[in-house]
C-alpha cells in the first residue's frame, strides 16, 4: 500500500452546547479513520474545534450571565476534556476566538474585497438563528426552518455580500467532473439540486449595532462577519495560511467530515470562497447522517439532548464506540438505544471477540505453555482462516475508502466468524489428549496466535483499548497494516491468558416479558407429520431495508430456488440491512402471508433468541437456495 498525506477536519462545534453523542459520533467516525490512515503509514493531520462566534453564542452566555468570552472558554474546555477522555488523537484544536484564525479570516476578506468579490448591498429574507442563514422560499417548510422547525425571522438590513452567484456554473461544472467531491453519492445529488435554483449571493456581515461577538471586517470596522465566513476558514486558518508548513504539507489533501444538516454551507459556500479566495478546493467531503433517538432527530435546539459520557461511562469507551461506527451506515440516519448498544456489547464484543481472544489465548497457555509452538503441516482449514483474515483486511482497506465504518467491522466480524468456527472445528481440546496429534495441535494453536496477532493490529483504529490488550497478550509491537503479513508470528513468543475483554452485560428481564410458564415445563411433543406441514427453505436475501417508522423491521426481498419473495423479519435491531445481503437464512415457506406495518410478509425468518441477544438460523456449508430444510 502507497503511502499517503491525508488531513481531515471535523466540523468545529457550538459552544452553545454540551458535547452530545452526535457530536461524540462525528469526532469517533473522524478518530477511527485518522488512526486508520496512521496504521497504514500515511502522514495524517486530524483538526477538530469549536465555533465559538455568532447571536447563537451571545444569547447563551447572556442567559448565563457571562461575557461570550468567559462562556466560550468553558465549553471549548469541556469539548477539550471530552476528546482527550474519549482517547481522539486530533493533532490540533482551533477556537474561532483565536488570535491565529481571526488574523486569517480578516487576510481572506481583505483579498476578496480587494479583488471586487465582495460588496455592499441590501437585503431582506428569512432567516434562522439555530442554521445562522438564510433560507429560499423553496427550502422553507410550512413557514418554518426545515431543520429546526422553528419559525424563522425576517431580517431585512444593508450587508456586505459575497459574489457567491457568480460561481454558480462553475461548481456544476466541478461537481460533475469530479463526481467523488462529496460522498456519499446522494448528497453530492442533493448539492446539485440546490444548483438548480439561482444561486443567491451570501451576506457575510452582521451591523455591529446587531451583533457584537464576532470578527471585524478588515474594511469596515461597524460590521463583523456572519458565522459561516468566519467558522468555514478554520480549515485553513488552523494550518497556517498562506504560507505555514502544516499548510503547504497537508491541505492538498484535505477531506472534511460533517453531518448532513451542513452540507448547503460545506458543499456550496466553502468552495465558492475557495475558488474566489484563490485556494485549492478541499479533496472531498464526507457527509453523515444522523443519530436519532425513538426515530426522532436529536440536538441541543430540539431539546433532546443525550449526553454522550451516561453511557461511555458505564460501559466503557471501547464499546460505546464499536456501537457507533457499527450501527450507522455512513450517509444514513441510524437510532440509538441502550438496548441496541448492549445486544451489540453482549454478541459482537462479549461473544464473538472477547470469546475468541480468551479462548485461544487459554489454549496457547494451557496446551502450548504459554509459547506459540513451531506450526506443523499446514492444512485446508488452516489456510481458509488466512483467507478469511486476508480477505477481511481488503475489504476494510475498501470500506475505510468510502468512510463506510459499518462495513469494515462488519468484514472484521466476518472473519471474527470463521476464526470461532475454526475452533470448534479444530477442537484443540480433543487434539491435545492424543500425543500422536501434537503436530496438528501446534498448528492449530499457531494459527490461532496468528489471527489474534493480526486482530490486535486490524483493530487498533476502532477498537483501540482491545487492541491494546490483544496485542500485550501476544508480546507484539506498536501496530502497523503492513505487519499484518500472515506467517510473520516467531514460535517462542509469550502469550498470556486474556481476561474477559468484555463482560457481558446482563439485562434483568421484567416478569411481564418472561414467558409465561407452562405446566410441565417444555412445550408438548407433536408427531413428526404436524412437523412435515411446515416448510422450512433455504432462502438467499437479494435485498435488505428498514420498513418506515418501526424500529425492529426489515424489509427483506429473498430468493427461495427459482423465486422470488419479500419478507418482513424483527431483526432490525440486531442486523444491519447491508450485512444481510448475499447472505443464506432459512425460512418457513408456507406461512400464511401477513401485513406488518404496510408491508406483506411472505414467510417467517427463522433466528434464535436468549437474553437480547438474537441470531439468525445460517447454513455452515453452501446449498442453492430453496434447498429443505427438515
Ligand atoms: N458550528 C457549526 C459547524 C461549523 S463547521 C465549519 C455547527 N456546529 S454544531 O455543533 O451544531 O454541529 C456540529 C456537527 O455535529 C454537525 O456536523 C452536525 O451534523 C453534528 N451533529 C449534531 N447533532 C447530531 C446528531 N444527532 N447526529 C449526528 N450528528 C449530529 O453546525
Amino acid at each position: 500500500m502507497a503511502e499517503r498525506t491525508f488531513y481531515l477536519t471535523t466540523p468545529i462545534y457550538y459552544v452553545n452546547s454540551r458535547p452530545h453523542l452526535g457530536h461524540a459520533g462525528a469526532t469517533i467516525m473522524a478518530d477511527a479513520m485518522c488512526r486508520y490512515r496512521r496504521l497504514r503509514g500515511d502522514r495524517v493531520y486530524f483538526l477538530t474545534g469549536t465555533d465559538e462566534h455568532g447571536d447563537k453564542i451571545a444569547q447563551a452566555a447572556a442567559a448565563a450571565g457571562v461575557t461570550p468570552q468567559a462562556h466560550a472558554d468553558t465549553y471549548a474546555t469541556m469539548f477539550q476534556d471530552t476528546w482527550r477522555r474519549l482517547g481522539i488523537t486530533n493533532d490540533d484544536f482551533i477556537r474561532t476566538t483565536e488570535p491565529r484564525h481571526r488574523q486569517v479570516v480578516q487576510a481572506i476578506l481583505q483579498k476578496l474585497y480587494d479583488a471586487g468579490e465582495i460588496y455592499f448591498g441590501e437585503y431582506g429574507g428569512w432567516y434562522c438563528y439555530g442554521c445562522e442563514r438564510f433560507y429560499t422560499e423553496k427550502e422553507i417548510v410550512d413557514g418554518k426552518c426545515p431543520d429546526h422547525q422553528t419559525p424563522l425571522s425576517f431580517i431585512k438590513e444593508k450587508n456586505y455580500f459575497f459574489k457567491m452567484s457568480k460561481y454558480q456554473d462553475w461548481l456544476i461544472k466541478h461537481l460533475e467532473a469530479h463526481p467523488g467531491f462529496i460522498q456519499p453519492e446522494r448528497y453530492r445529488n442533493e448539492v446539485l439540486g440546490f444548483l438548480r435554483e439561482p444561486l443567491q449571493d451570501l451576506s457575510i456581515s452582521r451591523p455591529r449595532a446587531r451583533l457584537q461577538w464576532g470578527i471585524p471586517l478588515p474594511f469596515d470596522d461597524q460590521y463583523v462577519t456572519y458565522v459561516w465566513f468566519d467558522a468555514l476558514i478554520n480549515y485553513v486558518s488552523a494550518l497556517g495560511y498562506p504560507d505555514g508548513a502544516l499548510y503547504e504539507e497537508f491541505w492538498p489533501h484535505a477531506e472534511h467530515l460533517i453531518g448532513k444538516d451542513i452540507l448547503k454551507p460545506h458543499g456550496v459556500y466553502w468552495p465558492t470562497m475557495l475558488k474566489a479566495a484563490g485556494i485549492p478546493l478541499y479533496q472531498r467531503l464526507n457527509v453523515h447522517g444522523y443519530w436519532t433517538i425513538g426515530g426522532g432527530k436529536m440536538s441541543k435546539s430540539i431539546g433532546n439532548v443525550v449526553e454522550a459520557f451516561q453511557l461511555t461511562d458505564k460501559y466503557g469507551h471501547d464499546a460505546f464506540r464499536y456501537f457507533l461506527l457499527r450501527e450507522m451506515t455512513f450517509g444514513l440516519d441510524a437510532n440509538f438505544s441502550e438496548e441496541a448498544f448492549i445486544g451489540r456489547l453482549n454478541a459482537d464484543l462479549a461473544n464473538d471477540l472477547g470469546n475468541l481472544v480468551s479462548r485461544a489465548t487459554t489454549m496457547i497457555v494451557n496446551f502450548g505453555g504459554g509459547r506459540i509452538p513451531e506450526p506443523g503441516p499446514v492444512m485446508d482449514e488452516d489456510r481458509a482462516v488466512q483467507a478469511a483474515l486476508e480477505r477481511a483486511v481488503g475489504e476494510v482497506d475498501a470500506a475505510m475508502e468510502d468512510f463506510a465504518f459499518q462495513r469494515a467491522l462488519a468484514a472484521v466480524w466476518e472473519f471474527l466468524g470463521a476464526a470461532n468456527r475454526y475452533v470448534d472445528t479444530t477442537a484443540p481440546w480433543t487434539l491435545a489428549k492424543d500425543p500422536a496429534r501434537r503436530g496438528r495441535l501446534d498448528t492449530v494453536l499457531w494459527t490461532l496466535g496468528e489471527s489474534l496477532r493480526c486482530l490486535g493490529i486490524l483493530l487498533d483504529p476502532f477498537l483501540p483499548e482491545a487492541a491494546g490488550k490483544i496485542r500485550a497478550g501476544i508480546g507484539s509491537a506498536p501496530p502497523r497494516l503492513g505487519d499484518i503479513a500472515w506467517g510473520r508470528l516467531q514460535p517462542g513468543t509469550a502469550v498470556q491468558k486474556a481476561a474477559a475483554l468484555f463482560p457481558r452485560i446482563e439485562v434483568k428481564v421484567s416478569d411481564e416479558s418472561k414467558p409465561p410458564a407452562v405446566a410441565g415445563s417444555a412445550p408438548a411433543k407433536i408427531p413428526l407429520d404436524d412437523f412435515a406441514k411446515v416448510d422450512l427453505r433455504v432462502a438467499e436475501v437479494l435485498e435488505a431495508e428498514r420498513v418506515a417508522k418501526s424500529k425492529k423491521l426489515l424489509k427483506l426481498t429473498v430468493k427461495v430456488g427459482d423465486e422470488t419473495r419479500t419478507l418482513v423479519a424483527g431483526v432490525a435491531e440486531h442486523y444491519e440491512p447491508a450485512t444481510l445481503i448475499g447472505r443464506k437464512v432459512v425460512i418457513v415457506a408456507n406461512l400464511q402471508p401477513a401485513t406488518l406495518m404496510g408491508v406483506e410478509s411472505d414467510g417467517m425468518v427463522l433466528a434464535a433468541s436468549h437474553e437480547g441477544h438474537l441470531s439468525l438460523v445460517t447454513l455452515d456449508k453452501d446449498l442453492p437456495s430453496g434447498s429443505k430444510v427438515k
